[in-house]
């Protein structure tokens, strides 16, 4: 049996293309069903839902052989134990740094006082103002990032952006651009080792669907 992690929603959503791809059909729509655990057409292959964040820890652990999640996802939970043969191109998005609009974000950054920053991406924002030398007190969030600045919580956030309707709608504005982010296939090492003609050939077959050799 091989088992796919993914999360619901966009990742999943782009994912079925590449699956097709394989020859692989989800039977069941996440949507319409509170299973965890869908078939496809393929009855050594099943799909296992999982929350985005723990896609990367149900592949290192082997409670699912492969999975896709988005490498903002990925730098956060390390990648001990994963192979990471493709950057898939789906669910592109940007990690960013926002303010509140009329925040002058130069000046606080000029001025060597430290930053309050709020985020869900610790790891991403350390690194980022450490390689700029800039001081900040990290705050962890795990969502609606957007408030932060807006109730005296943080000076700043990071976090991703898509179309910026998000930041539009909260008078938040984009200063600084820190990473773009797409998602990738994740593998058990393990896994790879015991059932590698399996996994193979659903990497192979993701690989030319994205049209690489
Ligand atoms: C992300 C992110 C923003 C929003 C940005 O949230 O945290 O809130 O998308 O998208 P936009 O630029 O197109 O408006 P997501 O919906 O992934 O859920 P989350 O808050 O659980 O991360």
């Amino acid at each position: 049996m091989i088992t796919l992690a993914l999360s619901k929603g966009r990742i999943f959503d782009e994912t079925l293309p590449l699956l097709k791809a394989a020859g692989i059909e989800v039977l069941d729509d996440p949507d319409q069903t509170r299973k965890l655990i869908l078939a496809t057409n393929q009855p050594e292959v099943r799909v296992v839902l999982v929350r985005a964040t723990d896609v990367p820890t149900y592949v290192q652990y082997g409670g699912a052989d492969l999975g896709i999640t988005g490498l903002d996802t990925l730098i956060e939970h390390g990648s001990d134990g994963l192979y990471q043969p493709l950057d898939l191109q789906i669910a592109k998005c940007r990690v960013s740094v926002a303010v509140r609009e009329g925040y002058d974000y130069a000046a606080a950054v000029r001025q060597g006082a430290r930053l309050r920053v709020a985020t869900k991406y610790v790891a991403i924002a350390r690194e980022f103002f450490a390689a700029k030398g800039v001081h900040v007190d990290l705050i962890k969030l795990y969502g609606s990032m957007e408030l932060a600045p807006l109730t005296g919580l943080a000076d700043a956030i990071v976090d991703l952006v898509s179309t910026g309707n998000t930041l539009k709608a909260n008078h938040l504005v984009e200063v600084e651009r820190i990473m773009d982010i797409s998602s990738r296939l994740v593998v058990n090492q393990a896994a790879l080792k015991l059932k590698r003609e399996p996994i193979r050939k659903i990497i192979d077959a993701f690989g030319k669907a994205l049209g690489q050799p």
